[in-house]
């Protein structure tokens, strides 16, 4: 029996999400509960008081289902239960019941394009053998060659080497990233049934969406026939035409089973995780029946520079033109560099990433943050020794892979853990030196980066100057982008190298100081004009 839904945000704010600030939570380094040196619910649980201070209208919560942890919990066990090491689902319950009564709501992963090796469909798979229905519900072909040696065709994988594995009776089958994540066959309906039964099973138990992973993977082309060979190694690239593994036109059938289901909760929503770089391919996601929002990753890829950021937001706007989605805007994920240390790292990178932070929530749609943005954590180097992300490992060494951006978050005190854990040792190492970084420390001062998101999302929360889902470009030095919001916000952001004067209008926030009624570089401000 489903427990009842604790949904207590307002029931007829139904498109809540169109321009919601999402926190992304990768839970094993957001906040750890019972001390074991991993993130969890509880510790999530504890930090709702900041989540709510900081003005965040949802959360996105990374997978905590129970899991094998080859990729981090991105391999699922079971998708309808909580990884102990995470909680349980009492714990589960009591987080959406409270992060509701903050006025958060609360959106999960679903991870639909593959399992665990460790789920029980997949043991079945194995034991069944060749042809069997349980086989069926993974992509298991025979092998090429005499012997059936070589894989059926040349996909690799995107952590590195083949994209498939061979088991004892000979057959192989397709993990598009890490052999212990097999794909799904989504040409099984009860593969969909499936999928639509964990969206229920979560919904009932009151979560207000979902984060959908690979979103443009799920569908495979009939025959799977070998791709254009391209470098192996590159993470979650930019998968174009002639990449078989992703954005398939079958996907929109899962697509439109996935909506049917959101349809049956209102107020509920999905993002995509869509890497697909075309604009009008990517809007295909966002047709009515399909997702209501796709993450658009061309800020998140975009260089520092002015034509960089412009044509990120050009093609970003152009993707929802026409259909009926807002744009959704990214900076950083637990998959890429942060952007302070995209930016170069240290104050430079710093006092850009005030500035991207301004320039990101100025834009019309929705925004996602990821857990330590609002403190500016930058990446860290790790030593080999600690690298723990599969990328590592499949790659021979040669790609460090995602644990430099995913380090625990530094809450308060002045050596490692920084009171992300009772204790010392944390699973990824937090380095020394980051006292001046943490929550507690960054509260109180008036130019810290946390008190800058504090500003800038009461500002975006409260003032009618974000009003409109267009934007206007401004004529504005060279070097700078500056654009204009129906709503009157006003919003330049200064790459030029030099001081520019301050633009006509009223100054509402700024990423550095204005008040000599110049920009200077690599600043941005908001103004009401
Ligand atoms: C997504 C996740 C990434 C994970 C991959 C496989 O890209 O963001 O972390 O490794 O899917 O599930």
């Amino acid at each position: 029996m489903s427990p009842e839904p604790n949904r207590t945000l307002s029931p007829t704010d139904t498109d809540w999400w169109r321009n919601a600030v999402f926190y992304q939570i990768y839970i094993r380094s957001f906040a750890d509960g019972n001390g074991d040196g991993v993130g969890d619910l509880a510790g999530i649980r504890s930090r709702l008081p900041h989540l709510a201070d900081l003005g965040v209208d949802a959360l996105w919560i990374t997978p905590f289902y129970p899991s094998p942890m080859a990729d981090h919990g991105y391999d699922v066990a079971d998708p309808r239960d909580v990884e102990p090491v995470f909680g349980d689902l009492a714990e589960f319950d009591a987080l959406l019941a409270e992060a509701h009564a903050l006025g958060i709501r609360v959106t999960v992963d679903l991870v639909p394009n593959h399992s665990s090796h460790d789920h029980e469909w997949f043991q079945a798979a194995l034991a069944a053998g060749p042809g069997s229905p349980e086989r069926a519900r993974y992509l298991f072909r025979d092998g090429r060659g005499p012997d059936g040696s070589e894989p059926p065709n040349n996909w690799p994988s995107v952590f590195g080497g083949p994209a498939w594995t061979r088991v004892p009776d000979g057959q192989w089958y397709l993990h598009i990233f890490a052999p212990e994540q097999p794909d799904l066959n989504f040409g099984n309906p009860e593969v969909v049934a499936d999928l639509e039964e964990t969206m229920r099973f979560w919904l009932d138990r009151g979560v207000d969406g979902f984060r959908i992973d690979v979103a443009h993977g799920m569908a495979k082309p009939d025959g799977l026939p070998d791709m254009v060979p391209m470098d192996d190694t590159g993470l979650l690239d930019d998968h174009g035409p002639g990449d078989h593994r992703f954005d398939q036109d079958g996907v929109h059938v899962v697509h439109r089973r996935i909506r049917a289901v959101i349809d049956e909760y209102p107020g509920t929503m999905a993002v995509g995780e869509v890497w697909v770089s075309d604009d009008e391919r990517l809007a295909q996601y966002l047709r009515e029946d399909e997702l209501q929002l796709a993450f658009n990753f061309k800020l998140l890829t975009a260089e520092w520079t002015p034509d960089g950021l412009r044509d990120a937001i050009t093609h970003s706007l152009a993707a929802v033109e026409g259909t009926p989605a807002p744009a959704c805007w990214v900076l950083s994920n637990h998959d890429r560099p942060r952007h302070v240390t995209r930016y170069g790292g240290g104050a430079l990178g710093t006092r850009r990433a005030r500035a991207a932070a301004l320039l990101q929530l100025a834009l019309p749609g929705a925004a996602y943050l990821y857990n330590g943005d609002e403190l500016g954590m930058p990446d860290v180097d790790l030593p080999d020794h600690v690298l723990q992300d599969p990328m590592w490992f499949r790659s021979g060494g040669t790609e460090r892979g995602r644990d430099a951006c995913r380090i625990p978050v530094p809450w308060s005190g002045t050596e490692p853990s920084y009171g992300f854990s009772s204790g010392a040792d944390t699973w990824l190492p937090m380095p020394d030196g980051w006292a001046s970084l943490t929550a507690e420390a960054q509260r109180t001062e008036d130019g810290s980066m946390l008190s800058l998101y504090r500003a800038a999302l009461e500002l975006r929360a409260s003032s009618p100057v974000f009003a409109g889902e267009s934007v206007q470009w401004l004529q504005a030095p060279d070097g700078c982008v500056a654009f204009r919001r129906p709503g009157g916000l006003v919003c330049l952001v200064n790459l030029s190298g030099a001081p520019v004067p301050v633009p006509e209008g009223r100054v509402l926030l700024g990423s550095a100081p204005v008040d000599d009624g110049t920009v200077p570089d690599d600043t941005a401000v908001w103004l009401h004009a």
